[in-house]
């Protein structure tokens, strides 16, 4: 019974595919994937719901709407749990990522565990995310706790968690409101749109955001067009054009600010002529690009950002998604920059690895929306609030920000001392705090990302930053005998790359 209506959902979610191609690939895989399983059970219920789907007698043409049967009882997930995770993965995820062929089961501070076992060292931190590492005891609480009193009730109502860690915000930094989201892409977005509405409140029709080279934004339509990286583009395009709107300019370089900004001032004629006008409503900025490689940008290139925002009437906004809350050593990149932006936005490890966004506005531009003009379901729900507050007050309470700044000292001496005796392969070393790149050579034989394969089988987990950067974002509570181990660690990787003994 429950096989029979497995296959009936599954022939329905086959029917959407759009040919009898589809359905033959869908069809080889599922096959594929029983007759590699190790497990008997797996390989005989496999078997079972193929040949189910296979004597079926609806095509792949037929529709949902053709199916005409509604499920009545579910499959529910344990009896799904019976393949290898990577197997449910190839069959069943879309393949937006290249993944490295571990699974992670736990985790403990600067440290995860694979379903063998193997103990690695973090330097990832789910990409910049788990800033209290993992398994943070009192991160865990507050979102249990939290759970056990509601955690979700929309925002058509007040919740004091989202108020408070609203207000922690602002008095931490020079923002005046807070807008909540569930991503470093939506914080962005919604930038994006106070920019363009702040821009139309002063007649300008045309709105132009100006992004930077080699950064990186998000993947939502506007905000990957933000990305100013092309490879990101590719296939998404319409007649050859992203979203309408930005301009792009290489990061740090000041007099090519300048003339881009001159060039959108003029309103080309045939758009003047129809009273459209065009002006500048955004400089929108990374502090340091982090997937652009762990550039850091230039006081001179953000007070020259500034003063121009300032000429025209427009916006700064800085992207602190990956550098913020602390992982540059102070609790925002553009503090580094000695800069104030009028927008900021933030994820990543505002929640700590519990999915939270937040767009933060200066009093100037802090009321720009009204209610109606942007929305979020879930966006700063109590649930998500509580791990923000958790690490809101774990960072203000265990001066978290002297560790990263220790931290970032220690792996910053010891990545250029390993550069030193690895002149062939490493380059410069460069980063802020605990975000931390290492150059690879052109020459050097390998990539960023075959060395992080390389260190991963010294069980030290680092990420690429671009083709030719190692990066090192570990958790912001890493100890100096982490960092000390994990340096070990990376030496032993390239040793073995370069054939030699550290
Ligand atoms: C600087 C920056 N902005 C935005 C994003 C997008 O964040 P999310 O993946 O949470 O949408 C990222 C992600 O890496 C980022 O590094």
């Amino acid at each position: 019974m429950i096989l029979a209506q497995m296959a009936s959902v599954l022939v329905a979610l086959f029917a959407l595919s759009s040919s009898a191609d589809a359905f033959a690939v869908h069809r080889t895989e599922l096959s594929s994937s029983s007759s590699s399983s190790s497990s008997s059970s797996s390989s005989s219920s496999s078997s079972r719901l193929r040949s189910t789907i296979e004597s079926s007698s609806i095509d792949a043409s037929t529709t949902i709407a053709d199916v005409g049967h509604v499920t009545t009882k579910l499959v529910p997930p344990s009896k799904l749990a019976h393949h290898a995770t990577s197997e449910l993965f190839d069959t069943r995820v879309q393949k937006t990522y290249g993944r490295y062929p571990i699974t992670f089961v736990s985790g403990s501070g600067s440290t995860l565990t694979d379903d063998t076992g193997k103990v690695y060292l973090d330097f990832v931190s789910g990409i910049a995310t788990c800033a209290l590492g993992h398994n943070n005891p009192e991160l865990t609480k507050a979102v249990c706790d939290q759970m056990g009193r509601v955690h979700h009730v929309s925002n058509l109502y007040y919740t004091p968690q989202q108020g408070q860690l609203a207000n922690w915000l602002c008095e931490n930094s020079c923002a005046d409101k807070a807008f909540f989201c569930n991503s470093g892409a939506e914080a962005n977005e919604a930038a994006i749109k106070l920019a363009r509405r702040h821009a139309n409140n002063r007649g300008i029709t045309d709105p132009v955001i100006i992004t930077a080279e080699q950064s990186f934004h998000g993947r939502t339509l506007a905000t990957v067009t933000a990305t100013a990286q092309p490879k990101y583009h590719k296939g998404f395009t319409y007649g050859g054009e992203m979203v309408a709107g930005f301009r792009y300019t290489p990061y740090n370089d000041l007099d090519a600010l300048r003339a881009l900004v001159d060039e959108i001032n003029v309103t080309p004629p045939e758009h003047a002529s129809v009273g459209r006008k065009r002006g500048l409503a955004a400089i929108m900025l990374e502090p340091l690009q982090g997937e652009g490689g762990i550039k850091p940008g230039t006081r001179e290139y953000f007070a020259l950002a500034r003063e121009l925002a300032d000429a025209n009437g427009a916006l700064l906004i800085c992207d602190e998604v990956q550098v913020g809350m602390g992982r540059s050593g102070s609790l925002w990149g553009h503090e580094q920059l000695d800069v104030k932006p009028d927008v900021f936005t933030s994820a990543k490890a505002l929640g700590g690895g519990v999915p939270i966004g937040a767009m933060m506005a200066a009093k100037s531009v802090s009321d720009t929306f009204g209610p109606g003009d942007h929305a979020s379901t879930y966006g700063g729900n109590p649930l998500a609030c509580a791990a923000g507050l958790a690490v809101a007050e774990y960072l203000s309470e265990h001066d978290v920000l002297s560790n990263v700044r220790a931290r970032g000292e220690q792996l910053a001496v010891g990545l250029a001392d390993i550069a030193g005796r690895y002149p062939t392969v490493l380059g410069e070393t460069r980063g802020w705090g605990l975000l931390r790149g290492v150059v690879i050579k052109d020459d050097a034989g390998c990539t960023a990302a075959e060395l992080v394969g390389d260190a991963m089988k010294e069980g030290l987990l680092l990420v690429a930053a671009g083709p030719s950067v190692v990066r090192f974002v570990p958790p912001l509570v890493v100890e100096e005998s982490e960092v000390a181990e994990a340096l070990v660690r990376f030496e032993r990787a390239i040793a073995t790359r370069v054939g030699t003994t550290p």
